[in-house]
């Protein structure tokens, strides 16, 4: 199968079905919704429409898995030396094990694609337009019943991708610690990185209003 087919609808219904064996019910509408939500996004933000697609419907292709069984895949799959940094935080491990599964079954399946799904559940620095949109879009995605989410919906299409991911950041990191839970390392490091960079643009457009 070559690069043209997996983003075409054959495919993509494929591993559809397969995903409503992978993983339950309600997991697999989040799935949906996450691949509609992202297509938009891409069409509103002027990336490839089916690529986001795709990305959304697989990045849950490994949620499936209880805490021993995705430790497990990780060493099967051999990115176990990741397991280090995700010992107290195993339900973030399925991007990466999912990332690695479908390259490995789906070899035809773009990098920027792989990428997406292997950073969807910690973030990284210097994300890509494809990897802001599926971080994005398994948040907002209309599924979600929590609030705060509407205010995120809300700024699809108003305000730049990069600053829709920060207000995003803002809204998980925040449930994080309101619920006193652990935060990944890397997500530290993309916080960090992603207010940095929103600090410069607030100050560099001050100074271009300032002239
Ligand atoms: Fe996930
Ligand atoms: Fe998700």
């Amino acid at each position: 199968m070559g690069a043209a087919n997996v983003l075409g609808d054959a495919f993509y219904q494929a591993r559809r079905d397969d995903l409503a064996h992978r993983v339950k019910r309600s997991r697999f509408e989040h799935s949906l919704g996450v691949s509609e939500t992202a297509a938009r996004m891409a069409r509103v933000y002027g990336q490839d429409e089916r690529l986001a697609r795709l990305a959304g419907l697989l990045h849950d292709w490994d949620k499936g898995y209880d805490d021993e069984g995705i430790r497990a895949r990780a060493v099967e799959l051999g990115i176990a030396d990741q397991l280090a940094s995700y010992l107290d935080m195993p339900h973030l491990l399925h991007g990466p094990t999912a990332a690695a599964a479908l390259a490995r079954e789906f070899p035809e399946l773009p990098a920027p694609l792989l990428q997406a799904i292997r950073l969807h559940t910690t973030g990284a620095v210097g994300m890509s337009p494809l990897d802001l949109i599926v971080y994005v879009a398994d948040v907002i995605e209309p599924g979600r019943y929590c609030a705060g989410v509407d205010k995120l919906r809300d700024m699809v299409g108003k305000v730049e991708l990069e600053e829709l991911f920060v207000a995003t950041l803002v809204y998980v990191v925040g449930n994080l610690i309101e619920r006193r839970k652990l935060i990944h390392p890397d997500t530290v490091t993309v916080w960090n990185y992603y207010v940095a960079r929103a600090r410069e643009r607030a100050a560099a457009n001050d100074a271009k209003g300032s002239k």
